[in-house]
């Protein structure tokens, strides 16, 4: 035999470690474990040998044979690690903890308000419901004293869905649906999203938004009412706010009022958006009608309570400036965004 085992071993050995390309990986086992390899045709030529070696000749052969295949794939593994580490290092590497030139959303200045308002109510008892925003004629009129035919839904222009439903004008839509499912005594407001046919202008919106709220236990009067909306509206604004009461009609109230605060825009002095009166509407409000107590399952002989809707649109105007009711619904990013919190 020409070449040893070991000479071979070190043949092989020292082309591998030359080799550095895929391609020259392959050769070398073709050339070397190939069919016509030059460690395969060892064990061809193995027939010249004495019996009695054999066996421990093919056996070194085959160790050696596996030790090539061993040193080829290890060799191929750590050409593609190598490779693989070349690709991360030539990928654009970023910093995560750079700050960010990307401009961040923001809330709604209504979103805000109501938060708010949210929070100052809940500090003083009362739980915050959700309602729907498509109600029926039962829970917007009826059950709230307004009968069929009663001048006071032309108050409201509704919009009709075409199956009798209709988009809720008020949140007190939700009265009656709340007072059945806690009964008395009873806190809570509910905030929604409300709707109506109207034309709009600086202060009007078909789609606007309202926080009711109720209280309903034994011996609440119209001085528990006064209390509890010159707390919110003095914690909303942060100042003590000029408020005035007027008398009001709504036929699920008895009786009401129409609460004005001082038009925060102009100072009181008159402007468009408080129509040059230097007031503004804001919270209409009243002492609970027993009818409205009697259909919401209430004692009323035990229990009196008092009710509000409080624009929140509109205080969301009165607490940002905001001059013109329809820039809230305008989705416009450059004014919508400035209250950021
Ligand atoms: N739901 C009435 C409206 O939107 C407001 C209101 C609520 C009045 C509660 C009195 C009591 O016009």
């Amino acid at each position: 035999m020409a070449i040893t085992l070991e000479e071979l071993r070190q043949q092989f050995h020292e082309q591998l470690r030359q080799a550095n390309a895929a391609e020259a990986f392959e050769d070398l086992r073709v050339r070397y474990l190939g069919k016509k390899g030059e460690i395969t045709g060892l064990l061809r030529n193995m027939g010249a040998l004495a019996p009695e070696k054999r066996k421990e000749y093919g056996a070194k052969v085959n160790a050696l044979k596996e030790e090539a295949e061993m040193s080829i794939k290890k060799r191929i593994e750590e050409a593609h690690a190598r490779e693989l580490e070349l690709k991360i290092a030539a990928t654009e590497r970023y910093d995560l903890t750079l700050p960010s030139t990307l401009s961040e959303g923001s809330y709604h200045p209504i979103t805000l308000v109501q938060r708010e308002v949210e929070q100052i109510f809940a500090s003083m008892g009362f739980t915050i419901e959700d309602y729907d925003e498509i109600v029926d004629d039962y829970h917007c009129f009826e059950a709230l004293n307004i009968p069929k035919h009663h001048p006071a839904r032309d108050m409201q222009d509704t919009y009709y869905l075409s199956n009798g439903q209709l988009l809720k004008t008020h949140t007190s839509a939700a009265q009656n649906a709340i007072m059945r499912k806690y009964g008395a005594p009873l806190r809570a407001i509910f905030p929604g999203r409300c709707f109506r046919n109207e034309s709009t202008d600086a202060c009007h919106e078909n789609t606007f938004f309202q926080m009711e709220g109720i209280m309903i236990d034994e011996n609440i009067s119209i001085s528990n009412l006064i209390y509890f909306m010159k707390t919110m509206l003095s914690e909303v604004f942060q100042r003590d706010v000029k408020v005035r009461l007027r008398p009001g009609f709504f036929p699920f109230v008895e009786p009401g009022f129409e609460l004005d605060i001082s038009c925060a825009i102009c100072g009181g002095k008159g402007c468009p958006s408080c129509k040059n009166s230097g007031w503004l509407e804001l919270c209409p409000c009243g002492m609970i009608h027993p009818n409205v107590l009697k259909a919401g399952g209430i004692d009323t002989e035990k229990y009196t309570g008092f009710a509000f809707g409080l624009g929140l649109t509109r205080l969301a105007m009165m607490k940002y400036g905001i001059k013109d009711i329809r820039d809230l619904n305008s989705g416009n990013l450059r004014s919508l965004n400035q209250f950021v919190k």
